[in-house]
C-alpha cells in the first residue's frame, strides 16, 4: 500500500486553476477531515500569506460553497507561502524549509506545460523529488512530440507511479459507471461486440462560448481540448477488453491497447467547425481558423471492434449542454414484422447520459394493443440519482494524495491517444462556420450519414 503524501505542495497557486478548481476542492476535503497535511502555495508573485487566505476565502466563496468556518480556518491554517522565480535554487530551499519534517510530498503543478521542465528539475535539484509524487493537469502535450518531450522530463526524475495526470473526466460518477457497469453485469458482453454493435457515437455538447478563454482556445482548439482526452477516455472504457486481473493497473493497460488499436484519422475523418461570433472574442485572432467543433470518425482495428464506426463530437455554442454515449445495435437478421424497420425512430440502442445527469436507457421495441404486430421503440430507463457529494478534483486529488493512481492516466495511453489525432492536427479541412445554438456545421451530418443521423442529447 503505498504511504500518503505527508504535504501537499501547489506551484502556480496564485493561477486560475488553483482558484476555480483546487480550492474549493481542498475546502470539501477540510469539511470532510480528510485534509490534514501542510499546504504550501508556491508562486512567483511575492504574496504575503495573508494575500494567499484571502484569494482561498474569495475562491471558495466564488464557488458557492456554503461557508463553514470552521472548515475553512482548518484549511487557512495549514496554508503556507513561498514566493520566488522557478529558475532560481533560492525558491526551491524556501521551499525545502517550509516542508521542514514533510518527507513524502505531493508536488501538483498548476503551471502551463512550458514550466514544467523547470520545476522539475528544480525540485530534483534541491532533493525535493524523493519519495515525493507529482501531479499534472492536461493539457499533456498539444500533439505526439511535446507529450513525448513532457513524458521524458517527467520521467527523468519521477517513477511513472509517482506522477498523476489529471483527466477530471475519470473522476465523473457517470463515467465511472461505465466502467462499473460493463464489468459487473453479464447480459452485455455477449452483444458488445462488431456482431451486435452497428456504430457508437459520443456528443459532448456545451451551450456556451469560449468564456474569456480565447487566448488559450487559439492554443488548443476542440481536438485537443476535450475529444484526445475527455472523449478517447470514454472511448477507452467503452471499448476496453475485461481486465485480466483485479488491479487498476490491468484496466490501465487495456485502455492503453485501445488507443494503440485506434487507427490514425485521416482528414476525411474529421469535420471541423466555428461559431460565428468567434472571431470576436478577446484573444482570438481576427482570420482565425480554429474550431469550437469537432466531429470525427473513429475506427479501433481490434478483434472486438473491427468494422464499427465511432463516432465523437463536441462543440461550444450548441443547442444544450450534455453528454452522452449511443450504442447503436444491429437490427434483427430477418424482418418478421412490417414494421420493424426503425421508421419511428433508430434500432435497439443503449444510451449512456453523462451529464448533467447520469442515467442508462436500453430502447427496445414493445407491440401495441391491437390485434396487429405493430410496435414502437421504448427506453427502459435507469437514474442513478445519486451521484455522489464529492466533486471530480476532490476525488482526484485525494486519491493522488493517498498515492491511488487508478483514475489517472498513463505515459503509453496518452502518447497513443496522440498518434491517432496527429496526423490531423494541422492536416485538415476548415473550419465551417456554424450559428450558435445549432448542432454544428451540416457537414458534420454529412460525414456520419452512411450510418444513420446523430443523435442529438435532449434534456433527459
Ligand atoms: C475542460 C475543457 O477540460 O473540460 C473545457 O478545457 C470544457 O473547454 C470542460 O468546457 C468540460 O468539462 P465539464 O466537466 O464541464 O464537462
Amino acid at each position: 500500500r503505498p504511504m500518503p503524501a505527508d504535504a501537499l505542495v501547489i506551484f502556480g497557486v496564485t493561477g486560475d486553476l488553483a482558484y476555480k478548481m483546487i480550492f474549493p476542492a481542498l475546502y470539501a476535503m477540510a469539511r470532510r477531515g480528510a485534509l490534514n497535511v501542510p499546504v504550501i502555495g508556491v508562486a512567483a508573485s511575492q504574496w504575503s500569506l495573508a494575500q494567499l487566505r484571502k484569494q482561498a476565502t474569495d475562491s471558495i466563496r466564488q464557488a458557492g460553497r456554503v461557508a463553514d468556518r470552521s472548515a475553512l480556518d482548518h484549511l487557512l491554517s495549514l496554508l503556507q507561502y513561498v514566493g520566488g522565480d522557478y529558475n532560481d535554487p533560492g525558491t526551491f530551499k524556501a521551499l525545502k524549509l517550509a516542508l521542514g519534517d514533510g518527507r513524502r510530498p505531493a508536488h501538483y503543478l498548476a503551471i502551463p506545460p512550458a514550466l514544467f521542465a523547470t520545476v522539475i528539475k528544480g525540485l530534483n535539484a534541491a532533493g525535493l523529488a524523493d519519495r515525493a509524487r507529482v501531479i499534472v493537469e492536461k493539457p499533456f502535450g498539444r500533439d505526439l512530440a511535446s507529450a513525448r518531450e513532457l513524458n521524458r522530463i517527467a520521467l527523468s526524475v519521477f517513477p511513472d507511479d509517482s506522477i498523476f495526470r489529471i483527466d477530471h473526466y475519470l473522476g465523473k460518477e457517470a463515467i465511472m459507471n461505465i466502467l462499473y457497469f460493463r464489468f459487473a453485469n453479464s447480459f452485455l458482453e455477449p452483444i458488445w461486440n462488431r456482431n451486435s454493435v452497428a456504430s457508437v457515437q459520443i456528443t459532448l455538447a456545451e451551450d456556451f462560448g469560449v468564456k474569456g478563454r480565447g487566448a488559450f482556445y487559439e492554443s488548443a482548439g476542440c481536438l485537443r481540448d476535450v475529444i484526445q482526452n475527455h472523449l478517447f477516455q470514454i472511448v477507452a472504457l467503452l471499448a476496453m477488453e475485461p481486465p485480466a486481473y483485479q488491479d487498476y493497473a490491468a484496466v490501465h493497460c487495456e485502455k492503453a491497447k485501445v488507443f494503440q488499436a485506434m487507427r490514425p484519422l485521416k482528414p476525411d475523418d474529421v469535420v471541423r467547425g466555428q461559431y460565428t461570433g468567434y472571431r470576436k472574442e478577446p484573444g482570438v485572432a481576427k482570420d482565425s481558423d480554429v474550431e469550437t467543433f469537432c466531429a470525427l470518425r473513429l475506427f479501433i482495428d481490434s478483434w472486438r471492434w473491427e468494422g464499427v464506426p465511432w463516432y465523437l463530437r463536441s462543440g461550444k455554442c450548441l443547442a444544450t449542454t450534455a453528454a452522452e454515449v449511443l450504442v447503436e445495435l444491429k437490427p434483427p437478421p430477418q424482418r418478421l414484422f412490417d414494421d420493424s424497420a426503425p421508421t419511428d425512430g433508430r434500432a435497439n440502442y443503449l444510451r449512456f447520459r453523462l451529464s448533467p445527469n447520469s442515467a442508462v436507457a436500453l430502447a427496445a421495441r414493445v407491440k401495441r394493443a391491437g390485434k396487429e404486430f405493430v410496435g414502437e421503440q421504448h427506453e427502459l430507463y435507469l437514474l442513478n440519482e445519486h451521484m455522489g457529494k464529492e466533486t471530480p478534483y476532490e476525488r482526484l486529488l485525494g486519491d493522488a494524495m493517498a498515492g491511488n493512481g487508478a483514475l489517472f492516466t498513463r505515459e503509453d495511453a496518452i502518447e497513443a491517444a496522440w498518434a491517432v489525432v496527429d496526423p490531423v492536427l494541422v492536416t485538415h479541412p476548415r473550419a465551417y462556420p456554424y450559428k450558435p445554438g445549432s448542432w454544428g456545421p451540416k457537414q458534420a451530418d454529412a460525414l456520419i450519414a452512411a450510418d444513420g443521423s446523430w443523435h442529438n442529447p435532449t434534456l433527459v
